[in-house]
């Protein structure tokens, strides 16, 4: 019996390690090549210290110079004292990678579908070569893709929770020229060989133990889709979520059918969009994400997790930071469409 354990390093790099029951964090991380930094083993120095973001654990012994009582209280534990007690938990180390001699994970595969979903994006779904060669990831995190055909590299967030039949997708916005999308419009073909490396990214759903807010601009959407996804699959969440989804134009909304069948499954789930240059038509909220943030949600203890372009991010920080919000922990990924 054994339980799966991310361990999410501070460049964004992420394994997954089967811990045995008995089996600590540390050695379990070493039998699968990653050396976490550590050095006493006995629970002392501290310096194997993590935070437990989300999952049970059974922490063998802090001495009292390793960790204070409000670390300990937030979730740091010891990766030299800590077993699993739940079948999946995840752990953030605030060091680089390299230092733990962890290479990252190349990934072979064919375009199995290209299906635009607005004027302005498309879902690329790849079918791994290997699907017995897992690629775990936390919904939230992202891939790096090669655009076939050419040496170029793009990063884009996995749209679903997990890989399902071997098949991953991702939400991409279609640029008017752009290398990823003038492949996505002229030149992909089912069948095509196309590689990807993965997952990275320090964005990611921690556990859910208070309401969230999700905002989401353009196809940064992708990120929350996966999450969400997670959440109706997992079936546990009952906190509230307050998704606000910024476009540039009304052609740009994509996935909402989805979303609004997140919105069914969940108990409290409830998003909007907003168009910043919208058409005489347009029915809906005009503006920008902040301008459907909702005081009264945000007047309580909340997780906000923002994910779009560097300004919608920017924007969004300080908005929360002007104003009299609840305690709240941010977590955000800018990404420039390119
Ligand atoms: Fe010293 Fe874990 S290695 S506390």
């Amino acid at each position: 019996m054994h339980n799966t354990a991310a361990i999410v390093f501070r460049d964004g790099i992420t394994r997954f390690v089967k811990v045995d029951n008995d089996e600590l964090l540390m050695d379990a991380a070493r039998r699968h090549g990653v050396n976490l930094p550590v050095d006493c083993r006995e629970g002392v120095c501290a310096t194997c210290r993590c935070l437990r973001e989300s999952g049970e654990v059974e922490v063998e012994y802090i001495d009292e110079e390793a960790l204070t009582e409000e670390e300990i209280a937030k979730g740091h534990v010891l990766a030299c004292q800590t077993r699993l007690r739940s079948t999946h938990a995840s752990f953030y180390f605030d060091v680089d990678s390299s230092i733990c001699s962890v290479a990252t994970e190349l990934h072979d595969g064919i375009v199995s579908a290209v299906e635009p979903v607005s004027d302005g994006a498309a879902i690329l779904e790849i079918t791994l070569d290997d699907p017995a060669r897992a690629l775990p990831y936390l919904p939230g995190q992202y891939a790096r893709i090669e655009v076939p055909g050419t040496n170029e590299w793009r990063a884009y967030s996995f749209a679903t929770a997990a890989v399902r039949e071997g098949k991953l997708r991702f939400l991409i916005r279609l640029l008017p020229s752009g290398v990823m999308s003038d492949y996505l419009r002229d030149r992909a073909r089912v069948g095509d060989a196309i590689s990807l490396e993965g997952p990275l990214g320090a964005f990611y759903l921690r556990e859910v133990q208070r309401p969230l807010l999700m905002v989401a601009g353009g196809t940064g959407l992708s990120a929350f889709l996966g999450m969400l996804e997670e959440l109706v699959e997992k079936g546990e969440c009952t906190q509230p979520i307050r998704l606000c989804y910024g476009v540039t134009q009304e052609q740009d909304l994509s996935e909402l059918d989805r979303l609004a069948a997140f919105a069914e499954a969940l108990p409290d789930f409830v998003f909007e969009p907003i168009v910043m240059n919208a058409s005489a038509a347009w029915q809906g909220k005009r503006g920008v994400v902040c301008d459907l943030f909702d005081r009264d949600f945000l007047s309580q203890p909340f997780d906000a997790y923002l994910c779009g372009p560097p300004p919608m991010i920017e924007a969004s920080r300080q908005w929360l930071e002007e104003r009299e919000v609840g305690e709240h922990r941010l977590f955000f990924e800018k990404f420039v469409s390119s």
